[in-house]
């Protein structure tokens, strides 16, 4: 357990995410050619979660990174790190409107061939791009951050990300 609440709640949402990523990847996995079944329930929870596991709140934490925490890093001597990160984010915007537009037609009519075909790409290059971003966010943002932060300006940050993070929404 980190000492910091923030970087403690970050890394877990991180984690929630690899495990969707790993959701999604087998998804793809099982459906190649066709589209996936109707029936098939791993399919229809992941639609149901995928509003939940990629919208909203993604795009809190995202915020919060890039309000609170990079300038942090640049402080700390990694401007360079933060502005990577940004544009990261940037990359991954249209394939997430793309995956959660798609993924909602699909949760209410099922999936045809054309759909399919534009879930399964923007999913396959979302896995690859998200991934990465987490462990670079693992490896060299968060120790950093960790490291940088007193009792009191973690308990700040901690209660501005729990205080915006019901509320952001784009
Ligand atoms: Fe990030
Ligand atoms: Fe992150």
């Amino acid at each position: 357990m980190s000492p910091s609440r923030i970087c403690q709640t970050l890394h877990d949402e991180h984690q929630s995410t690899v495990l969707f990523v790993e959701r999604l990847e087998a998804m793809l996995g099982r459906y190649r050619a066709v589209c996936p079944d109707r029936d098939d329930a791993a399919a229809a929870s992941l639609l149901r979660d995928l509003p939940h596991a990629l919208g909203r709140e993604l795009r809190a934490h995202f915020d919060f990174e890039e309000v609170q925490l990079f300038p942090r890093l640049a402080q700390e001597g990694d401007p360079a790190l933060g502005a990577l990160l940004t544009e990261e984010h940037a990359a991954m915007q249209p394939l997430l409107a793309r995956l959660l537009s798609v993924g909602a037609v699909a949760q209410a009519q099922g999936f045809d061939e054309a759909s399919w075909s534009q879930f399964r790409a923007a999913a396959g290059e979302l896995c690859g791009q998200l991934s990465a971003h987490v462990l670079k966010e693992e490896m060299a943002l968060l120790p950093v951050i960790e490291e940088s932060l007193d009792a009191e300006s973690d308990a700040g940050l901690y209660d501005i990300y729990a205080g915006n993070c019901g509320e952001i929404s784009r």
